[in-house]
């Protein structure tokens, strides 16, 4: 590329951030794509085992403590079959095999699948563990497969829309035996950032780039929907290409989610603040549930 190719691929840019649409409409970019977008899947599966960052999965010190706790609260025991909805890259799949379970895992992101296939086998789980490369808006396929529990981690629930949540949060019953029990993270209304607010950085690696880049973001609340956004602007300084990316988050009131749960067809959706007070550097901000399916 030459310099004055470079040069006005910067200037398009930024003509292009210049004419925005003030505020963006949630979702208008289509799903939260990046999760299974062929630029960001690598640097995603990255974030995910990043011991010093718990951006896209907690560290293990952390999840050590969750799933202790997650093995009491799910009244789990060795040959439960556990559905791990938006599994990642296996890292509680995994554990959970070791204590004896077999897990079916799901996820969008290709490479947190072949991370999960091959962590359960350098852990000899491997035959317990099955892992599937799947959009977990569709789960048709799982309905009447009585598992013993579920687990939907870390506020991706939160990443759908409301009547994509409401369809998921059924469909999971539906997988489950009755009596199972779902345990359920998503993000405390409370404690979500409604200020809006704008700020930039630049950096050479992380998720957004493995280069020089400028990062600009924008935060949005929409008070009558209860949705945050956030929108990103990535410009990669040596091409000049440019993402765009809204993080869209519906939140949900506590006595919202319990009703949700108890139409989706489970009971006694109870509730945990702060993980119960685990130390984990971000517990304050989360709400965990844990429902039986009726
Ligand atoms: C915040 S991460 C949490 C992963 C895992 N539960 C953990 O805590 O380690 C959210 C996960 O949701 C997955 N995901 C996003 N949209 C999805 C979809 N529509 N279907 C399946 N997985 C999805 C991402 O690929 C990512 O692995």
């Amino acid at each position: 590329m030459t310099n004055t190719d470079l040069h006005q691929a910067l200037a398009d840019a930024l003509w292009k951030i210049y004419r925005r649409a003030e505020r963006p409409r949630p979702w208008t970019l289509g799903d939260n794509f990046i999760w299974r977008d062929p630029d960001f899947t690598g640097r995603i599966l990255r974030e995910h085992l990043d011991e010093l960052d718990g951006a896209a999965s907690r560290v293990s010190a952390e999840r050590t403590v969750q799933i202790e706790w997650l093995w009491q609260k799910l009244g789990l025991r060795a040959g439960d079959h556990l559905f791990d909805v938006t599994c990642g890259p296996g890292l509680y799949a995994v554990e959970f095999a070791r204590r004896g379970c077999l897990v079916t895992g799901l996820d969008i992101n290709p490479e947190a699948i072949a991370h999960a296939h091959d962590l359960a086998l350098s852990e000899g789980v491997a035959g317990r563990c099955h892992f599937v490369e799947q959009d977990v808006r569709h789960l048709e396929a799982y309905r009447g497969a009585n598992f013993d529990a579920a687990l939907l981690l870390y506020g991706q629930l939160s990443a759908f829309t409301r009547q994509e949540a409401t369809r998921l949060l059924a469909a999971i019953a539906e997988s489950l035996r009755p009596g199972g029990k779902l345990c359920l993270e998503i993000l405390n209304q409370d404690w979500v950032d409604k200020q809006e607010n704008s700020w930039w950085f630049t950096d050479d690696t992380g998720l957004w780039g493995d280069g020089p880049f400028l990062h600009l973001g924008e935060r949005f609340w929409y008070e009558a929907e209860e949705i945050s956004v956030e929108r990103y602007y990535i410009i990669h300084l040596e091409t000049g290409q440019t993402h765009e990316v809204l993080l869209n988050d519906q939140t949900y009131s506590i006595e919202t989610m319990q009703s949700m749960l108890r139409q989706a067809g489970f009971h006694s959706p109870d509730f945990h603040e702060d993980w119960d007070g685990l130390p984990l550097y971000d517990a304050e901000e989360w709400v965990v549930y844990v429902a039986t399916r009726l």
